[in-house]
């Protein structure tokens, strides 16, 4: 059992720090270089990096969850006589920040569904040839938008994993509220 507890918070720290420490790059590193080439580049640019960012976010935020679980289960509270286990109840400061861990990873699940499905299929759209300028404009408007909100809602998941992390750590000394 202790092995598994092991194997699982290590693979929930690695999984943690390379959603953390994408995101990082994103923000800081990948966007302002962006900002320095010609647009036609950044674009291709911009398609290419988000294509593997996002498979690198989804495969992270599974194992996460997945390892997340499984280290409640190996500690014994979840499973039994009831789902949930003390201290891993409201009641318990333990069980608020772990509840709280997930509501926040929820957010980042809906998050990047809506960058994968909504936000990036509109950034990469393609103009067919013989449509009116008016139609070329508005889709250019419609890319326009979809770039500024990827752009902010990776802004928003990188402060939600930073007080992911905090309460992650905390539950290490039982928990944060
Ligand atoms: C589905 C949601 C999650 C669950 C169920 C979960 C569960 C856990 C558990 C059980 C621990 C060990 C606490 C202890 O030793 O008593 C832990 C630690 C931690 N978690 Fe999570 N977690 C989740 C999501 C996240 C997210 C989204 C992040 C950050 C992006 C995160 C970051 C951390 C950190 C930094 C630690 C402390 C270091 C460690 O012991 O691994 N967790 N988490």
């Amino acid at each position: 059992m202790e092995i598994m507890i092991l194997l699982t918070a290590f693979v929930h720290d690695l999984a943690v720090a390379t959603y953390f420490g994408g995101a990082v790059a994103m923000e800081f590193i990948l966007a302002p270089a962006q900002k320095s080439i010609p647009p036609a580049q950044a674009q291709v640019m911009g398609e290419k990096t988000s294509e593997r960012f996002l498979l690198m976010v989804w495969i992270s935020l599974f194992l996460i969850f997945v390892t997340g679980i499984l280290r409640l289960y190996f500690k014994g509270m979840i499973g039994g006589d009831t789902l949930f286990v003390a201290p891993l109840t409201l009641d318990y400061t333990y069980g608020r920040t772990v509840f709280a861990l997930f509501l926040v990873w929820v957010i980042l699940v809906i998050n990047g569904a809506l960058i994968t499905l909504v936000f990036r299929p509109r950034l990469t759209g393609k103009l067919t040839a013989g449509v009116s300028q008016n139609q070329a404009s508005n889709a250019r408007d419609s890319m326009m938008g979809a770039a500024t909100w990827i752009e902010w809602l990776t802004r928003i998941d990188l402060g939600l994993a930073i007080l992911a992390v905090l309460l992650g750590a905390s539950l290490l000394r039982g928990g944060l509220f």
